[in-house]
């Protein structure tokens, strides 16, 4: 029997299944009391984390007998992946589990900024009936799409698209033009500079690494279409977050939805407070009841045959 310790919240169903064969410490708040993350991972065979516990530095030398670490997730900026690997540790993300999840927001986001009629809710509850301002709304049909990134959920999000009339051009940097993929999704294979001229709505699918910190800064944001959305479920630091809100008040912007912040929980901004047509979520786009229970059956089958 081994130990392992789960650090943030994790399918119950999940952590009954690891129970059954080893010796689990679950608790979802670990990760926001260091002494004692510090001191249940001395003993540790596996530890299983979100994207909050910080997985370098102290961790990894507390960490001392860990042959693996489980990633409830996908984006891999919160794990020192090359000094787990130089300790011999393996690091096991949920590659795909929340691809429909993530690419689901994206649609709706697109959809609700795009269109802009949704939020008339306490107007016309209270007698307002504001039908000629929101009757310029747009439809998602017929638009570009562009994606940077063009992985899992670059790809998933494509398919969705696709179904309901758009266009998509996408970006990445890993695949070449001929790169079979692109052909087989139908989507047009493109450079960054040419993406962000075409695309009505803009959807980064990047992780976060030095190459794509600020890879959306006043400078991209500004050569966007007049008018087009952006939408960042990707990690915070990709997008400069007070040029969104400069473009969105500029107009420059048609819209924006961020999912994910440069620090999280993300503080008060006040250069946030009023904007027009901004959605902010708590990173939250790969979150549903569905893909909890995907990303921790798959993680929970991986530690055990990695521990056995
Ligand atoms: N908000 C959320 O809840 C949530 C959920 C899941 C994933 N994410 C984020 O979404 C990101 C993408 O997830 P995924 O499952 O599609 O990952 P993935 O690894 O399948 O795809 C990422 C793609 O980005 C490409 N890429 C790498 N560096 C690039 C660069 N410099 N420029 C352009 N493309 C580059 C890769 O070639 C790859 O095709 C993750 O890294 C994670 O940070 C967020």
């Amino acid at each position: 029997m081994k130990r392992i310790i789960i650090t943030e919240f994790m399918d119950e169903a999940a952590v009954a299944q690891l129970r059954a064969a080893h010796d689990v410490t679950y608790d979802p708040k670990l990760v926001d009391d260091g002494a004692r993350l510090h001191a249940e991972a001395a003993g540790a065979d596996a530890i299983i984390v979100r994207n909050r516990t910080q997985v370098r530095g102290e961790l990894l030398v507390s960490l001392a007998r860990c042959q693996v670490v489980g990633r409830l997730g996908v984006g891999l900026d919160n794990i020192d992946v090359a000094a787990c690997e130089a300790r011999g540790m393996r690091v096991i993300p949920a590659t795909g589990a929340n691809a429909l999840s993530v690419a689901e927001y994206v649609i709706a986001a697109a959809m609700l900024l795009l269109r802009g009629a949704y939020r008339s809710t306490d107007a016309v509850a209270s007698g307002g009936w504001p039908r000629n301002a929101l009757s310029n709304g747009r439809e998602l049909g017929g638009k570009t799409l562009g994606l940077a990134g063009f992985g899992s959920i670059g790809q998933f999000t494509s398919r969705l698209a696709r179904a309901l009339g758009m266009e998509v051009v996408a970006y990445d940097a890993m695949l070449g033009p001929n790169d079979p993929v692109f052909a087989a999704a139908g989507v047009a294979c493109v450079g960054l500079d040419d993406l962000v001229a075409r695309a009505d709505v803009v959807s980064l699918h990047v992780p976060l690494v030095d190459s794509t910190r600020n890879l959306f800064g006043a400078e991209r944001i500004g050569a966007m279409k007049a008018g087009a959305v952006l939408i960042n479920t990707a990690r915070g630091g990709i997008v400069d977050e007070r040029a969104v809100a400069g473009a969105l008040r500029s107009g420059r912007l048609g819209g924006a939805a961020l999912d994910v912040f440069d620090v999280e929980p993300l503080p008060a901004q006040p250069h946030f407070e009023g904007c027009p047509n901004l959605l902010l979520t708590p990173h939250v786009a790969g979150v549903t009841r569905e893909s909890n229970e995907r990303v921790s059956s798959l993680v929970t089958a991986k530690v055990l045959e990695a521990l056995r």
